[in-house]
């Protein structure tokens, strides 16, 4: 297939373009080169290029700075999704598009699935939030895949945060009032591949396996690692920042069993090799 990635350059992206480009004709982009946001370039691009599928990596990510920056928030990831799926719809091609855990409020006591209520509570979820709204408006032939608490190599991330703390603190406050599944992304990437090969549309969620506070996670990631601090238990409130964030996000992956496919493997599993590769 001839696939056109957005957000080539960013941390999920850089995953995607590995793990298709050697079964797939790939066409990158950047904000450099695609500016989604851009109606007419969008446009413009996508029907020059006539891709038989778009992934949508592409967004701004920033969950503190979106308060502040509202109106860049939502030009990216509500204005810049409507002009992908409007081009989409155009050249007739399906689009995959990458959404969040924090389009939920966090207070439920089990996994959301993919028709529970939706109910962000902070600008990057109601942003994105948008963004699924704008597809669901637009197209029939999409995948709207839900995902959570990204790492992978390229770029700024929660394990990478923690290992550079780590080498000049020796302890560290982490809150334990959040729990969600860290998810790897050359494993979403991975995943998102084996869905493309299939026309079963729709919206996903889709994670590595397990949950985990994110004082649980850092304290799985220094034991990992070999490296000897403190962990400080905090509540989210008491470790203020801007944007407030779900307090249980853990996203059950159900359409993607009920379809068919593996679960994606443990987040411990992921994490542990995650850590050899940086180590
Ligand atoms: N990170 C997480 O924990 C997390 C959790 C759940 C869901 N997600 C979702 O997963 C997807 C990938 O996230 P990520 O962490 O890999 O993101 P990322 O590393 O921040 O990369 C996002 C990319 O979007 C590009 N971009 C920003 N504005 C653009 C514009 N106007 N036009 C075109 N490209 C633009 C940037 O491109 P340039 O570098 O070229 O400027 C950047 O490389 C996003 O949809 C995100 O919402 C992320």
């Amino acid at each position: 297939m001839k696939i056109l990635i957005t957000g080539s350059n960013g941390m999920l992206g850089h995953d995607l373009v590995e793990v298709l480009k050697g079964s797939h004709e790939l066409v990158l982009t950047t904000s450099k080169t695609l500016d989604i946001t851009d109606e007419k370039q969008t446009l413009d691009f996508i029907t020059d290029s006539k891709p038989d599928l778009v992934i949508n990596s592409a967004a701004y990510t920033d969950v503190d700075g979106c308060e502040t920056n509202q109106e860049l928030a939502y030009d990216v990831n509500g204005e810049g999704v409507k002009n992908l799926s409007r081009a989409c719809k155009e050249v007739d091609c399906p689009l995959v598009h990458i959404s969040t855990d924090y389009i939920f409020n966090g207070k439920n006591t089990r996994p959301w699935v993919e028709d529970d209520e939706i109910g962000p509570i902070s600008v990057y979820g109601k942003s994105k939030l948008k963004g699924e709204e704008y597809i669901q408006e637009t197209l029939d032939k999409y995948f709207i895949v839900r995902t959570a608490w990204l790492y992978g190599m390229n770029g700024k991330n929660f394990p990478k945060t923690m290992l550079e703390l780590a080498e000049n603190h020796s302890q560290i406050t982490v809150v334990y009032d959040e729990v969600g599944t860290p998810t790897y992304t050359p494993d979403l990437a991975y995943g998102i591949s084996k869905l493309i090969e299939t026309d079963y549309y729709g919206i996903y969620h889709l994670t590595n396996s397990g949950n985990c506070s994110w004082c649980e996670f850092a304290r799985y990631i220094f034991e990992m690692a070999g490296v000897d601090v403190e962990v400080i238990p905090v509540t989210a409130s008491e470790f203020a920042r801007p944007a407030p964030r779900p307090s249980y996000s853990v996203l059950e992956n159900k359409k993607w069993i009920e379809n068919g496919f593996e679960p994606l493997r443990s987040y411990k599993d992921a994490i542990k090799e995650y850590i050899e590769l940086i180590k």
